[in-house]
C-alpha cells in the first residue's frame, strides 16, 4: 500500500491517515495482541489444556475425541498456512477418534491418553495411509512393514494420531548449512513466536505445532539435540530419554548409537504421561533390552511427577566451564533469576561441578558435531561414528520398505542430484541448503567402514562424556568435608548448545524445561536438566518441580506471521 505522506503538511491529519492505515497494514513486529487467537471447543478452552484436563470432559461427557478432532482441524486451516508445523494430516483421524469415543461410552478407558490427538515427527514409520518420508519426496509411495513400535504402543493406550509434522530433512543428518525446520515435502516450518527465526531442530514441527496449540503433544527424534533445541526455542517441554528406553524400530534412522524417541508436550506432566506409554522393550530394538532392571520397579514413570516442594534439599551441580561461561547475553539475567528462586524454594547449588577435562569434548564455538575433526582428531568425532552408522543404518531401514527404488545412501545422494531443483543435490541451488548434500556425501565416502578409527571414536566419545563428563560431574565430593555424594541432576542453559551434544553423545537423558522469552527475538528459552543414563525419575521430579516454580511458558504471539524468509537463523 502506497501512503503519501509527504504531501499532508497538517501534523493531526498525518496522524489521522496512519492510524486509518494501520487497519489495513498488517501490524508485524509491532503488534500488539494475537493475530490468531484459539476459539474454544464446544465452549470448552482448549487452548493450554492439559491431558488430565482434557480426560475429565471427556469423563463427564461435555467433550468427544471427535470434537477435539475437530478442533484441531480448525486450528490446522486457520495456522497451518503459516507455520508449517504440521506436514500431513492423517484421512483416518475422524475414525480413529469415533472409535475411542465408542469404547469410553462402552466403558473402557485405555489410559489417560484415551482419545487425546497426537501428531508424530515424519521419520516415524505410520502404518496407515501417511507417507513416512523424514521430509523428502523421494520417499513418498513407499510402504512401510508396521507402525514404529512406539506408535503402536501409543495407540494401544488409545492415543489418536491426527499427522505427521514436519521436520528438517531427513533430521538434519543431510547437511552442515541448512535452515533448520526446512524439508523440500513440508516447506520451512517456522517458529510461532517470530516466524522470521529458527525454530530449532530437526523436530521443529513436533515442538511448533504443541507450542501453537495446534495438538496435545508430539513425537519428536533426537540423535544430537533434535528433541531439546526446538523444545528450547518454542517454548515447550521436551524430554529426550536415555537411548534405550524408548524403542528406534521403524523410525528412519541416523546412529543405533544416539537415536532416541521422545515426547513434545506444554506440561511435564504431560510429557510423562507420552513417555509412560512409549518405553519399554522391543524385540525389534536390541538397545531396547539395556532398560532391563534400570525402570521403576513398578513400571509408573507418573508417580515422579512433583511440585516446588520437591526442591527442598535438592542438591543441582552448575558446570561453568565451557557450558555457563557461554550462557547467552539475552538470557543471563533471568536464568539468574531463576537460579535465585531455586536457591529460595530450598535447593542446594553447587557451582564448578565440571567435566574431568572439559576441552575434550565440549566445543566453544557452539554445537560441532564434528569438533573431534575440528581438533585434528577423526578417531575422537562424534561425526565419524554419525556418519559411519547412517551409511548402514539407513540401509537396514529402507530394506524393510515395499514400492521404492531407494534403498540406500548412494539412491538417496543421486536422486538429489537428479531433482536439484527442488532438492537441492548441490550446494547454494536452494537458500534452504546451502552446502548442498554435504553430511550425506561424507558419510558416503566413509561407506559405513567400522574399523579401528571409528572404534577408538566410539570409545572416546562416551568416555569423554559418560564417566569423564556427565557422570563425573555429578559424582561431588564437597572440598571442606571430603563428603561424596550423587547430585540430583546438572542444571544447564539449554541455549547453550553444546549441553544437548554432551547427552546425545553420552546416550544420557534430558529435560527441557521454558523459563522466558528472549528480548531481541520474543523467542522462548529455556532451562534443561541432565542425568545419568536412566535419570528419567530425577528429570520428571525436578522438572516438573522447577516448573511449578517458575511458570515460564507463554503463549506464542505470532510476531511477523506473513514472514516466508528461508532461511531462518
Ligand atoms: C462394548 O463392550 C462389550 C462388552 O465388553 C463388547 O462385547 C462390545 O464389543 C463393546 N462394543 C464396543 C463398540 O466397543
Ligand atoms: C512387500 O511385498 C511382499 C511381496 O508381496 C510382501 O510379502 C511383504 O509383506 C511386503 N512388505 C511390506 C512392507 O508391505
Ligand atoms: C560460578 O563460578 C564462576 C567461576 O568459576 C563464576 O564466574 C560464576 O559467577 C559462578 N556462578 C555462580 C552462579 O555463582
Ligand atoms: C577407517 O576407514 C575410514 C574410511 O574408509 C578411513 O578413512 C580410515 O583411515 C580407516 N582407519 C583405519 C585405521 O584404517
Ligand atoms: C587418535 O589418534 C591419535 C594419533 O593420531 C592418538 O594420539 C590418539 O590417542 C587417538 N585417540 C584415541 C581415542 O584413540
Ligand atoms: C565418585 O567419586 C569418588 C571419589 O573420587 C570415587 O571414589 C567413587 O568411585 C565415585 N563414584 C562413582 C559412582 O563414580
Ligand atoms: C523477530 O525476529 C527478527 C529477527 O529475525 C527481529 O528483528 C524482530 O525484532 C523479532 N520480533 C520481535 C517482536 O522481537
Amino acid at each position: 500500500m502506497a501512503r503519501e505522506t509527504n504531501e499532508v503538511e497538517d501534523a493531526s491529519v498525518l496522524d489521522a491517515q496512519i492510524v486509518e492505515d494501520y487497519e489495513y497494514i498488517v501490524p508485524q513486529s509491532s503488534q500488539l495482541t494475537n493475530p490468531f487467537p484459539m476459539p474454544s471447543c464446544q465452549g470448552i478452552t482448549l487452548e493450554e489444556a492439559t491431558i488430565d484436563q482434557i480426560q475429565d470432559y471427556m469423563t463427564q461427557g461435555v467433550l468427544t475425541s471427535q470434537d477435539l478432532v475437530q478442533c484441531y482441524m480448525e486450528r490446522y486451516f486457520q495456522l497451518n498456512p503459516y507455520l508449517n508445523s504440521v506436514l500431513q494430516v492423517n484421512p483416518d483421524v475422524f475414525d480413529i477418534a469415533s472409535d475411542m469415543d465408542a469404547e469410553r461410552a462402552n466403558g473402557t478407558v485405555r489410559s489417560p491418553l484415551h482419545g487425546i490427538p497426537f501428531l508424530v515427527k515424519d521419520n516415524y514409520g505410520t502404518k496407515d495411509k501417511l507417507n513416512t518420508c523424514a521430509g523428502s519426496p523421494m520417499l513418498l509411495g513407499s510402504i512401510v512393514p508396521r507402525d514404529a513400535f512406539v506408535v503402536s504402543k501409543l495407540r494401544e493406550a488409545g492415543a489418536v494420531l491426527f499427522g505427521h509434522a514436519s521436520l528438517s530433512e531427513w533430521a538434519d543428518m543431510r547437511s552442515n548449512d541448512y535452515s533448520e525446520g526446512y524439508s523440500p515435502l513440508g516447506g520451512q516450518s517456522r517458529n510461532p513466536y517470530n516466524l522470521t527465526i529458527n525454530g530449532g531442530g530437526s523436530s521443529t514441527g513436533s515442538a511448533g505445532s504443541v507450542a501453537a496449540n495446534m495438538i496435545m503433544f508430539a513425537l519428536g527424534t533426537e540423535t544430537d539435540g533434535s528433541i531439546i533445541d526446538p523444545a528450547g526455542r518454542q517454548g515447550v517441554v521436551g524430554l529426550k530419554p536415555t537411548v534405550g528406553l524408548t524403542s528406534r524400530d521403524m523410525v528412519i534412522p541416523e546412529s543405533h548409537n544416539q537415536d532416541t524417541t521422545g515426547p513434545h508436550a506444554r506440561t511435564v506432566r504431560d510429557a510423562t504421561y507420552i513417555l509412560q506409554y512409549m518405553y519399554g522393550v522391543d524385540e525389534n530394538d536390541d538397545k531396547t533390552a539395556e532398560q532391563i532392571g534400570k525402570v521403576p520397579e513398578d513400571g509408573d514413570y507418573v508417580k515422579f511427577v512433583s511440585d516446588k516442594s520437591a526442591l527442598k534439599g535438592a542438591k543441582f551441580g552448575l558446570p561453568w566451564d565451557r557450558i555457563w561461561s557461554q550462557a547467552k547475553e539475552d538470557e543471563i539475567e533471568r536464568l539468574y533469576e531463576v537460579l535465585d528462586m531455586l536457591t529460595e524454594a530450598g535447593a542446594e547449588l553447587i557451582n564448578n561441578t565440571d567435566w574431568k577435562n572439559p576441552a575434550a569434548s565440549i566445543s566453544v564455538d557452539g554445537w560441532d558435531w564434528a569438533y573431534g575433526d575440528t581438533r585434528g582428531f577423526t578417531n575422537e568425532s562424534e561425526f565419524t561414528v554419525v556418519k559411519a552408522d547412517f551409511y548402514n543404518d539407513i540401509k537396514k531401514y529402507l530394506a524393510q520398505l515395499n514400492n521404492t527404488n531407494i534403498r540406500s545412501l548412494e539412491d538417496i545422494v543421486e536422486y538429489n542430484y537428479a531433482n536439484d531443483g527442488t532438492e537441492g543435490g548441490n550446494p547454494g541451488t536452494l537458500p534452504a541448503f546451502a552446502s548442498g548434500q554435504d553430511s550425506f556425501l561424507a558419510s558416503l565416502e566413509w561407506k559405513g567402514v567400522y574399523n579401528e578409527t571409528y572404534y577408538q571414536a566410539l570409545d572416546y566419545i562416551h568416555r569423554t562424556t559418560r564417566e569423564e563428563g556427565i557422570d563425573y560431574a555429578l559424582n561431588y565430593t564437597d572440598p571442606s568435608t571430603g563428603e561424596n555424594f550423587q547430585l540430583d541432576g546438572l542444571i544447564v542453559p539449554t541455549s547453550v548448545s553444546v549441553t544437548y551434544q554432551q547427552a546425545a553423545m553420552a546416550g544420557y537423558p534430558v529435560i527441557n524445561i521454558p523459563i522466558g522469552i528472549r528480548e531481541d527475538t520474543a523467542r522462548p528459552f529455556g532451562l534443561s536438566i541432565m542425568q545419568t543414563a536412566y535419570g528419567e525419575p530425577q528429570l520428571i521430579k525436578y522438572g516438573s518441580a522447577i516448573e511449578d516454580l517458575v511458570k515460564g511458558r507463554e503463549t506464542p504471539k505470532f510476531y511477523d506471521y506473513l514472514s516466508k524468509v528461508v532461511p531462518v537463523l
